[in-house]
């Protein structure tokens, strides 16, 4: 029996937004120290709490000499200690940084190093080395002439090879003692060619997204485990090197994903994210820390009485996005190279919180945001459940309140995303608007290291989002998360993006996002699907006003082929292309050994009139595209 599926291009719905399909951004599993920030030293200022964690002394048989963690007349007073290098001769002497996981180097590319030194006896050389894994030198220079004071000295290197896991040597030639501090290396390569930038493989993989918005610093990392390790958006906008370093909470949370030397160095913080953002044209949506400590964790809270200094710092950074340069915070911004405003529109208060003291805290800020900056669009937690208790306290509570957006979240089995996607269908359309700010399907369980990226989560992502899409007067913005994993570094599965040091792999949930993203459209045609008596298909439309084509996004889990018409009210197809991802079974995936295992396949499909034959493939998502007279 075939299944029609009508669509009333005569009767458009609601507008879809330029927002509607963005990303969650958080440094979880290496996401930005070891992943999107391009610095591949770890542990570069020696003030890790183990200050020589991420380094190794090398001394090879005959050297004599001594390495020690100093911290008197330290180079940067915000990180105090340095490391001094003694060597009596014999060999060279001195230590190796192991990189995150390895250092990334590719053969015919330029790393820009930079590091600040003092030789305070002899006239000994530096000599700064790449080896790789298998021990072959990719690369080596002297630096000579040493000065008595701290001074920066900057080197290109150039290995001659690739390779995943080199290390970085600094060695003493001769005899005497150099002290060294805020070692670094950099790929010359990084997006936009930017020094200290960001990784650019990693930043194209967002933009060919076309994200609507970026969310951004998380996720739990915006709360801290206690108040004093909550993400402190002001230090990051100090000049990299002073910026504090900071315990991730990812390096502790999973006892049974520990990572030790996981630390924030925030050499990716406000700023850069702002560019970030405009550099692949999503809209900037910070989450800010509303006086409420994970709640997961400690939740301490920050007494009503302190409150006003939480609000100030929101407040604070919307005068840094938007402020006018005469102003303090717009002033700080256009400092550091940006005079113009980022165009901020909207905040999330808090990320996932819960219970009255939220309440209490959250119309604080509503209040003073309502006063100040009354266009900002403010947005509220309903906590990490998308049904539970401390989900049904707070909607109403919100909606009362009058937020202008409430941010729901899921991680559970594919069946939810599925049965789910008619939640919307109901929903208030008077009410706040929804961001689905936080969702995953979880192959085995949420949390469970075993979770895959595979293509039955990505398919109920897929029909979970037709539902949001059908609904877009209600859904205003969706974001799967999270974003990034490290391969070798990761506390949490599954994730939209996975790499190493020299490669990323787009899962099957990534081409879902993509391809929604890609053709959004940006008007609601409603949709009908008959019922074919068998197997479950999910759809929805959407109208692109520019082009005139009507986009029909259709996804069918089951295991057969199955024939579908699409019957068009209103419109004429004069021509029709897909774009269908499908997999040999449902458990298939992408990995670094077979990146394409799944991606998205074009087809043309004949069309004329008013109505489209198509075949749906087993375990598929079709994006038609059809062009109308
Ligand atoms: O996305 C991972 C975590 O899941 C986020 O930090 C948190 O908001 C949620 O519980």
């Amino acid at each position: 029996m075939t299944r029609t599926i009508t669509i009333h291009a005569d009767k458009p719905g609601a507008a879809i937004s330029h927002e509607m399909w963005g990303l969650f951004f958080e440094d979880i599993n290496f996401g930005a120290d070891g992943g999107l920030y391009a610095e591949l030293v770890k542990n570069r200022c020696f003030s890790f709490p183990k200050p020589m964690t991420g380094w190794e002394k090398i001394s090879p048989s005959k050297a004599r000499g001594e390495c020690s963690v100093m911290n008197h007349e330290p180079f940067s007073a915000v990180h105090p200690h340095f490391l001094r290098l003694t060597s009596q001769g014999g060999d060279v002497f001195g230590v190796a940084n192991e990189g995150f996981r390895g250092i990334g180097v590719k053969a015919g590319e330029a790393y820009d190093l930079t590091l600040r030194l003092r030789c305070t006896s002899g006239t000994p050389a530096l000599r700064v080395a790449l080896y790789g894994e298998n021990g072959l030198l990719l690369e080596q220079i002297k630096l000579e002439k040493l000065p008595s004071a701290w001074e920066e000295r900057k080197a290109v290197l150039r290995p001659t090879a690739t390779d995943a896991k080199s290390k970085l040597y600094i060695l003493v030639d001769g005899v005497g003692t150099i002290d060294i501090d805020l070692v670094s290396l950099f790929p010359q390569n990084t997006w936009k060619g930017r020094p200290g930038g960001l990784r650019a493989d990693m930043v194209q993989a967002l933009a060919d997204i076309k994200p609507g918005f970026l969310r951004f610093p998380g996720g739990c990392i915006v709360e801290g485990s206690e108040l004093d390790k909550r993400y402190p958006w002001k230090a990051t906008i100090a000049p990299v090197l002073e910026r504090p370093l900071l315990i991730n909470r990812w390096n502790y949370e999973f006892l049974h994903r520990p990572a030790p030397d996981y630390y924030q160095s925030f050499g990716l913080g406000f700023y850069e994210y702002f560019l970030l953002c405009e550099d692949i044209g999503a809209a900037p949506l910070p989450i800010i820390n509303c006086g409420m400590a994970c709640q997961f964790n400690s939740g301490e809270l920050a007494p009503m009485n302190e409150i006003d200094r939480y609000v100030q710092d929101a407040l604070d950074l919307v005068e840094f996005a938007n402020g006018p340069v005469e102003t303090e915070w717009g002033g700080k911004r256009a400092a550091m190279g940006h005079p113009a405003p980022f165009n901020l529109t909207m905040m999330g208060i808090g990320n996932e919180q819960w219970g009255p003291q939220y309440i209490e805290r959250l119309t604080v800020f509503l209040k003073a945001f309502r006063a100040k900056y009354p266009k900002i669009r403010l947005i509220a937690s309903t906590g990490p459940e998308p049904a539970d208790e401390r989900f049904k306290y707070l909607w109403p509570k919100l909606s009362a309140l009058g937020v202008d957006i409430v941010d729901e979240h899921c991680y559970a089995r594919p069946p939810w995303f599925f049965e789910n996607a008619h939640r919307f269908d109901n929903y208030d359309r008077k009410g706040p608007k929804v961001l689905f700010g936080e969702y995953a399907a979880q192959s085995e369980k949420p949390v469970s290291p075993n979770n895959v990226n595979d293509l039955e989560c990505a398919l109920a992502e897929a029909a979970f989002m037709t539902g949001l899409e059908r609904n877009a007067d209600v859904v205003a913005m969706a974001a799967y998360a999270p974003l990034f994993a490290h391969r070798e570094a990761w506390q949490w599965s599954p994730d939209l993006i996975w790499v190493d040091n020299l490669s990323l792999v787009r899962t099957p949930n990534y081409y879902v996002q993509q391809l929604f993203s890609t053709n959004r459209g940006d008007v609601v045609l409603p949709t009908k699907l008959s019922d074919a008596g068998d197997g479950r298909v999910f759809a929805s439309a959407v109208r692109e006003t520019k082009s005139g084509d009507v986009i029909v996004k259709i996804v069918h889990p089951g295991e057969t082929v199955e024939f579908t018409t699409i019957a068009l009210n209103g419109a004429s197809a004069v021509l029709a292309s897909t774009i269908v991802l499908s997999g040999e079974n449902l458990a298939v995936h992408n990995s670094f050994e077979e990146p394409n295992a799944v991606v998205p396949r074009h087809a043309a499909v004949t069309a004329s009139g008013n109505s489209v034959d198509v075949r749906l493939e087993p375990r598929s998502m079709t994006v038609l595209r059809i062009k109308t007279a």
